[in-house]
């Protein structure tokens, strides 16, 4: 079969990492979380203590540090200058900053060249929010998935273990809700669906049968898949 690159955006908590690390598997291609990226960046961001004004140093650090995404057997694992930040780019901290930093355009800039060269050969399904409009605007199959807010943080005060993290399901639904409206309104690169892209809304659709919708499309649109 030969390869080609999948483009999976959509807002968060609608299952984005876990079906494209799924599609992914059943094609045998690279899974790319660039989400992650946004993650590690915010995280060392954090760790060097810098402030919401410090933008120039932010994209200089940006710049400096050695990003790594291994693939794993439970996704794929974050290196930053060769510490896994695996767990630590999920924290609450990260979460609550991503945003910020990822409205940056220099920063925005210099991940999505990354991202581009890692799917340079193809075989890619690659998930985040401007991947189909553009960092690989010519994904051979684009996808936008989303899911009613509610859902998204139903699904999301499971993963995290009810209220294990200290917050109810009211203050998820608020904090998704307000990530999504950063993520749409950010000048740079804004959460947007390609025109050419498939919407699949999944609030009423199980994991696997979002994977099968997806791996359908490979085999009609794309003649991939086997
Ligand atoms: O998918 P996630 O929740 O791990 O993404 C973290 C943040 O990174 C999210 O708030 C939006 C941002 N992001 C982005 O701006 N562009 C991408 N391609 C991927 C993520």
């Amino acid at each position: 079969m030969n390869k080609f690159n999948i483009a999976i955006d959509g807002p968060a908590g609608a299952g984005k990492s876990t079906v494209a690390r799924l599609v992914a598997e059943a094609l045998g291609f690279v899974y790319v979380d660039t989400g992650a990226m946004y993650r590690a960046v915010t995280w060392r961001v954090l760790q060097e203590g810098l402030t919401p004004e410090q933008t120039a140093e932010m994209i200089a650090l940006t710049e400096r540090i050695e990003l790594r995404l291994v693939p794993g057997e439970n996704g794929q694992q974050v290196f930053v200058d060769g510490i896994d930040v695996t767990r630590e780019i999920r924290s609450r901290e990260v979460t609550s900053h991503v945003s910020r930093v990822s409205s940056i355009p220099e920063i925005r800039r210099l991940l999505t060249a990354k991202q581009k060269e890692l799917a340079k050969d193809k075989g890619v399904v690659m998930d985040g929010r401007d991947i189909g409009s553009q960092v690989l605007p010519d994904a051979e199959l684009k996808v936008f998935l989303t899911a009613s807010v509610r859902i998204r943080a139903e699904r999301r005060f499971r993963e995290l273990g009810g209220a294990q993290q200290g917050m109810s399901l009211e203050q998820l639904e608020q904090e998704i809700a307000r990530r999504d409206k950063m993520d749409e309104q950010r000048e740079a690169s804004p959460l947007v669906k390609a025109p050419d892209a498939v919407l699949i809304d999944s609030s009423a659709m199980e994991i696997p049968e979002v994977v099968e919708r997806i791996l359908d499309l490979c085999r009609t649109r794309v003649g991939g898949g086997s």
